[in-house]
C-alpha cells in the first residue's frame, strides 16, 4: 500500500511539473455517467489510470479509467473518468487512489456522482439527487492501516475522523441554488453504501430504507471519509437509476435500464455542476 501512495505522489509530481492547468475542483464521474462531461468539458492533456496509478484499470461498465485535466468554463478542473471498487477486489485504501491524487494535484473540493437505486418511493428513475449523509454498510474503512508514507506526506490526523459536515454545506447549498436556477429538481437524499456487486434482496433494501437512507449504490462512501480526513470539501450527487423499494412492487433491475437512466440523469448532473462552476 505505501507503494500505491509513493506512486500517487510521484505521478501527481510528474503532472504538477508539466502541466498548466492548476485544478482546485475534481470530479468523479461513476456509473453510466463516464461520458456525460464531454460536451462542456475543454480537454487539455489526458492520462490513463494503468500509466499514473500503480493499480489496475477499472473493470466496471462504463468505468473507463482515464483523468482529464482541463477546464469547464472559466474553471480549471481534473475529472476521473471511471473509479476502482470494493467489489472488483481492490482494497478500501486504493478505491480512494482518486480522491488522494485530486489532493496531491492540488484540489481541495470534490464533486463525487454515482448511480443508485432508489429506497425512497417518493424518487423515480432518472431522479438525481444531492446526497447529505450516508450510511457506511460496506463494511471496511479506507483510515483503517493506512500507509506510513500517507500519514507522514499529510500530516493529518487519521483516526477518528469527524464526520459531522463529511457532506460540505456550502457546496450543497451551491449545487441546490444551481438546480433551482435551472428549474432542475434536487432530491436530498442519504446514501447507502454497499459492498456488492450482487443487487440487494428485496429484505435486505427494506432493512436499509428503514435504517435511515434514500438511495443504495456501491461506491462513494470510502472516498468521502478519506476526503473529509484530508480536509477536502466534498459534495456528492447521485442518478436514481431503478427503484429499489424492496416492496411487492419490486421489479427485477436491469443493467440496461440501470445504463439508460444513468446517461439521463448524467445530463442533468453535468448542467448542474457546469452552472455550479460558473
Ligand atoms: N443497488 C446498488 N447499487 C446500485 C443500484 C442498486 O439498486 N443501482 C445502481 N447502483
Amino acid at each position: 500500500m505505501s507503494t500505491l501512495f509513493l506512486h500517487l505522489l510521484k505521478s501527481a509530481t510528474d503532472i504538477k511539473s508539466k502541466t498548466r492547468v492548476t485544478p482546485k475542483v475534481a470530479i468523479q464521474l461513476g456509473t453510466g455517467l463516464t461520458d456525460a462531461l464531454n460536451t462542456l468539458l475543454d480537454i487539455h492533456e489526458s492520462y490513463e489510470y494503468a500509466d499514473i496509478f500503480a493499480t489496475k484499470q477499472p473493470t466496471a461498465l462504463t468505468h473507463r479509467g482515464r483523468l482529464h485535466l482541463g477546464t469547464i468554463g472559466s474553471t480549471q478542473v481534473c475529472v476521473f473518468q471511471g473509479r476502482l471498487h470494493l467489489y472488483e477486489g481492490h482494497t478500501p485504501y486504493s478505491v480512494c487512489q482518486n480522491i488522494i491524487f485530486a489532493k496531491l494535484l492540488g484540489c481541495d473540493s470534490f464533486i463525487t456522482t454515482n448511480a443508485a437505486g432508489a429506497l425512497n418511493p417518493t424518487f423515480a428513475p432518472g431522479d438525481v439527487a444531492l446526497i447529505s449523509d450516508h450510511l457506511n454498510l460496506t463494511g471496511v474503512n479506507p483510515l483503517i492501516d493506512l500507509p506510513e508514507a500517507h500519514t507522514k506526506h499529510f500530516k493529518t490526523a487519521h483516526l477518528f475522523t469527524d464526520m459531522l459536515h463529511a457532506y460540505n454545506p456550502d457546496l450543497s447549498v451551491q449545487l441546490s441554488k444551481s438546480a433551482t436556477q435551472l428549474g432542475i429538481t434536487l432530491n436530498s437524499a442519504v446514501y447507502a453504501g454497499v459492498l456488492g456487486p450482487s443487487l440487494e434482496t428485496s429484505a435486505e433494501r427494506r432493512l436499509i430504507a428503514q435504517l435511515g437512507a434514500d438511495v443504495v449504490g456501491m461506491s462513494t462512501v470510502n472516498e468521502v471519509i478519506m476526503g473529509q480526513t484530508l480536509q477536502m470539501k466534498m459534495a456528492g450527487l447521485s442518478v436514481v437509476t431503478n427503484m429499489a423499494t424492496g416492496g411487492r412492487e419490486q421489479q427485477p433491475d436491469s443493467i440496461e435500464q440501470i445504463l439508460e437512466y444513468a446517461a439521463k440523469g448524467g445530463a442533468v448532473i453535468c448542467r448542474l455542476i457546469e452552472k455550479a462552476l460558473s
